[in-house]
């Protein structure tokens, strides 16, 4: 039998293949060094700097009124989204100083790493909140059902943070699946209801950004002219394909290559003819405007150019944060699912019913950066940018004139 090392004031003889998990020197007196600085309960200490004791003594089990014993439960069910709170805070501080560069009537381009290490933590936030809820999930629906009765009319629905951050990142107002046919508003009270309707009349991320994506260089009509220069080039590729269909033999594939071709044109019709453009905005299938549409488009096909290697990755987080923002809604969907079935939520509404409905297109805020893909086209497609245009996209000031006149000598 081995004897423990510890109890019996022994050192064991360690055989070989046993794992070291501490060195002895982990034990020794150096480890023990420095002195406690803490001396008077006055100064700043861990407690009272994070404030623990409030914070700390803010989960009351409602099951526990009248000196009842608690259900055990409820402790997660609170910790939970006390916890969710705080990290909604968290990104609507975040948010909120990101609306403030964009602010700017120009985005200054030496802010613009701030604005995406910023706007990613939103997103990192968001992708683990779903993870929450696998925690909660460890409470069974039986389990939940012994204290659901003391939340009374409670609701998440009554988040004033969640619509806070809905809001500020630009979710469309009028896009919203009515809850109970009543406007989210109206379960808001006083100064919270003044929050929101302030929040509501400020710029949100997306307008923000839509105004951002319109002033993205080349595309001047009287300089790169873009937009022109792509629909020519997709129209050309249209030519092209169209032609090949007239040399097909066979009826049938003749016929499915005219109707892949007529597609094809239609999609690029969207963003081509200004006024279908609106009418998918006046629907809410698009929400950019189309100059702002133009823009992302250019960031996207000229990605490679120095000054759109961070517009581009700013695009790819708003994505992600619609990505995630989408997968916390079904996550929590799924969960509402499996807890209480097909029962009304306590807030009033169909529950699961209401949540699914919210898991859509509608509520993607970024949506048409994803659909952009739609319009990419063969990279010998991209019309080619010219020396003007990419020597502004380029990082000319640190660039050696050396390099540039390399630039201009391959342009020509
Ligand atoms: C057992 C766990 C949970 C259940 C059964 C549940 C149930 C529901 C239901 C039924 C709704 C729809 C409104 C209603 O009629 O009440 C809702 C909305 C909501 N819940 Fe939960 N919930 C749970 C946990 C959470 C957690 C941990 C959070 C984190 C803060 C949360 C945040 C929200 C939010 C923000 C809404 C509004 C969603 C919207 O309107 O788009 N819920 N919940």
């Amino acid at each position: 039998k081995m004897a423990c090392p510890y109890l019996s004031g022994k050192k064991s003889k360690r055989r070989h293949s046993e794992p070291v998990l501490f060195d002895e020197g982990d034990f020794n007196l150096s480890s023990q060094e420095g002195k406690n600085k803490i001396t008077a309960p006055s100064q700043l200490t861990y407690n009272s700097y994070l404030q623990l004791p409030r914070l700390l003594s803010s989960q009351y089990l409602q099951s526990s009124a009248g000196g009842k014993i608690p259900v055990h439960d409820e402790h997660l069910f609170i910790v939970t989204h006390q916890a969710i709170e705080l990290w909604f805070k968290q990104i609507i501080y975040e948010v909120d100083s990101i609306r403030q560069i964009f602010a700017d009537s120009y985005l200054e381009e030496r802010n613009m790493l701030l604005v995406i290490s910023r706007i990613s933590r939103v997103s990192d936030i968001l992708q683990i909140l779903s993870d929450h809820f696998l925690v909660l999930e460890t409470m069974t629906p039986q389990d939940f059902l012994d204290f659901r009765p003391f939340l009374m009319n409670g609701s998440g629905f009554q988040s004033l943070q969640f619509r806070l951050m809905e809001i500020k990142l630009g979710m469309p107002e009028d896009l919203r699946v009515q809850y109970n046919k009543q406007h989210y508003l109206e379960v808001f009270f006083g100064h919270e209801k003044e929050t929101l309707k302030t929040a509501l009349g400020q710029e949100s991320l997306f307008s923000l950004v839509n105004a951002w994506l319109e002033r993205t260089p080349g595309l001047e009509g009287n300089g790169f002219d873009f937009f022109n220069k792509f629909r020519c080039s997709v129209q050309a590729m249209h030519g092209e394909f169209e032609a090949f269909g007239e040399e097909i033999e066979d009826e049938e594939e003749k016929q499915e290559h005219q109707l892949e071709h007529s597609r094809g044109v239609e999609t690029f019709n969207s963003i081509f003819d200004k006024n279908k453009h609106d009418e998918l905005v006046a629907r809410g299938d698009r929400r950019f405007s189309h100059k702002a549409l133009q823009g992302a488009l250019m960031i996207y096909l000229y990605r490679d150019e120095p000054r759109f290697h961070l517009p581009f990755q700013l695009l790819q987080v708003l994505m992600n944060i619609d990505s995630h923002l989408t997968k916390f809604r079904y996550s929590q969907t799924c969960m509402v699912q499996r807890m209480i079935g097909r029962k009304f939520g306590t807030g009033g509404s169909s529950g699961y019913l209401y949540l699914r409905s919210t898991c859509s297109d509608r509520y993607k805020i970024f949506l048409d950066l994803m659909n952009l893909s739609s319009f990419l086209v063969p990279r010998d497609r991209i019309p080619p940018l010219n020396q003007k245009t990419r020597r502004s996209l380029s990082i000319q000031d640190i660039y050696a004139p050396e390099v540039m006149r390399r630039v201009a000598e391959d342009q020509e």
